[in-house]
C-alpha cells in the first residue's frame, strides 16, 4: 500500500473508521463470506466481512472465533435485518468484540443500531436513497454503502453511477461541508473506477463479484467455473410476478434456478391467495429459497439448478486468483488512474 500514495491519500478516512490498511471492503456474500474468504481479505489488507445470512447465534459464535483464529486484523460481520434472532446475533458479534457490524436487507429495527453501539462495534448501514441515507445517519449509523444494481445478490433499481452522483455530492464530498463515511458498491471490477468514485468523495468501496472466486474462497469449482465462463449480460435480474408480493430482485446468472424462482414465487402467491401464510412469512420463505439455492450452487455445486448470485462484473472475473494479487492490481490500476489526472 505504501506504493499507492495517490490511492492511499483518498482513502485515508475509510482505511481509518475500518482499522485496515486499504478502504476496499469484501461484501458479505452468504456460503463464501465465512473464515477462509474473510480472513484471506483482511490478511490482504481489505476489511472482509462475515455473511451470517441464516445462521443461528451458535453458528456465528463459532465463525467469529474460528475467523479469529486465521487473522489479527479486524473483520466485519454482515446481519440480516428479517433474521428472527437478530438481537441474540448482535450480542454474539459484542462476546466477541466484533469492530463492525453491516446491517443489510432493510431498515434496520428500532434499536438494532443502539444495540450495536452499546456492543462496543460499528454500524454500516446499505442506503437505497438520500432521504433514507439522512435518516440513517440521524439513527446512529457511523457509515453507509450505497450499491446500485449491478451487484450480485440482492439489488436495487438504480446503478451504482447515479447513486454515486446523487449521494456522494451530498453526503460526503469535502466540499458538501458534509464527511460522511459512503463506500460505494456494485459493478465495480477495476481500479479505475474505484479512482473516479474516490474523488467524488467516497471513503473506500465493496466488492463482492471480484472476490467470490478467489483462490481461498470455498465456492465450488463448478461455481467457479460458471462465473469465468460468463460475461455481463449473462447476470439478470430476477422478475418479481406480482406486485402483491414485493419480492427484491437478486442478480444472478441465468440458468434453469432462475425459471425455478419464478415457480417458488407462485406457489407462495398461492398460499397467499389461500390466506395459509401472512405477507412477511411470505416474504421470508423467499428469502429461505434464496439461502437455499445459493448453497446448492455455491457449496454443493449444481450450477443448473442452484443460484450462481453473481454481479455484471462478473466478465472481468476470468481466473482464480489469490486475494492479495485482486487487491495489488485494484490498487495499481486505482493509482495509475490517478496518476494520469
Ligand atoms: C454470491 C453473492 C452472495 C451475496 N450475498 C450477500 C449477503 O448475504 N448479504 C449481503 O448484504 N450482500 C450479499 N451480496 C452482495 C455483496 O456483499 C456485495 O455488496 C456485492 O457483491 C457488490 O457488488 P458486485 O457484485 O458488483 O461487486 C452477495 C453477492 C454475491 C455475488
Amino acid at each position: 500500500m505504501s506504493s499507492f500514495p495517490r490511492t492511499r491519500h483518498l482513502m485515508r478516512r475509510g482505511a481509518a473508521f475500518l482499522g485496515s490498511e486499504t478502504a476496499i471492503l469484501c461484501g458479505a456474500m452468504s456460503w463464501v463470506s465465512e473464515r477462509n474468504l474473510v480472513s484471506a481479505i483482511s490478511n490482504a489488507g481489505g476489511f472482509g466481512v462475515i455473511a451470517c445470512g441464516a445462521m443461528t447465534p451458535e453458528l456465528l459464535d463459532a465463525e467469529i472465533a474460528a475467523t479469529r483464529a486465521l487473522t489479527a486484523r479486524p473483520f466485519g460481520v454482515n446481519l440480516i435485518t428479517m433474521h428472527p434472532q437478530l438481537f441474540e446475533l448482535i450480542a454474539v458479534c459484542a462476546k466477541h468484540a466484533v469492530s463492525h457490524v453491516v446491517l443489510a436487507g432493510g431498515i434496520p429495527p428500532k434499536g438494532s443500531v443502539e444495540a450495536i453501539k452499546q456492543g462496543g462495534a460499528k454500524t454500516i448501514c446499505f442506503a437505497p436513497t438520500l432521504a433514507l441515507a439522512r435518516k440513517l445517519l440521524r439513527s446512529g449509523a457511523d457509515a453507509l454503502v450505497i450499491e446500485g444494481m449491478e451487484a450480485g445478490g440482492h439489488i436495487g433499481p438504480v446503478s451504482t453511477s447515479v447513486l454515486a452522483q446523487e449521494m456522494l455530492p451530498e453526503l460526503a464530498a469535502p466540499e458538501s461541508g458534509n464527511s460522511h463515511l459512503v463506500f460505494v458498491a456494485g459493478g465495480i471490477g477495476r481500479g479505475e473506477l474505484i479512482a473516479g468514485y474516490l474523488e467524488m468523495g467516497a471513503c473506500g468501496v465493496q466488492l463482492g463479484t471480484r472476490f467470490a472466486c478467489a483462490e481461498e474462497s470455498i465456492a465450488h469449482p463448478n461455481f467457479k467455473k460458471a462465473f469465468f465462463r460468463a460475461s455481463a449480460r449473462d447476470a439478470v435480474a430476477s422478475v418479481q410476478l406480482d406486485p402483491r408480493l414485493p419480492v427484491i430482485p437478486v442478480r444472478a446468472l441465468r440458468n434453469k434456478g432462475t425459471e425455478h424462482f419464478t415457480a417458488t414465487q407462485r406457489e407462495v402467491m398461492g398460499r397467499l391467495d389461500r390466506e395459509e401464510v401472512a405477507m412477511a412469512e411470505a416474504q421470508l420463505q423467499i428469502e429461505h429459497y434464496w439461502a437455499g439455492a445459493l448453497r446448492r450452487a455455491a457449496i454443493d455445486g449444481d450450477v443448473e439448478n442452484g443460484s450462481l448470485m453473481a454481479g455484471q462484473s462478473v466478465g472481468m472475473v476470468t481466473k482464480e486468483e489469490p486475494v492479495a494479487a485482486i487487491v495489488a492490481e485494484l490498487l495499481a490500476e486505482c493509482e495509475a488512474a490517478l496518476s494520469r489526472r
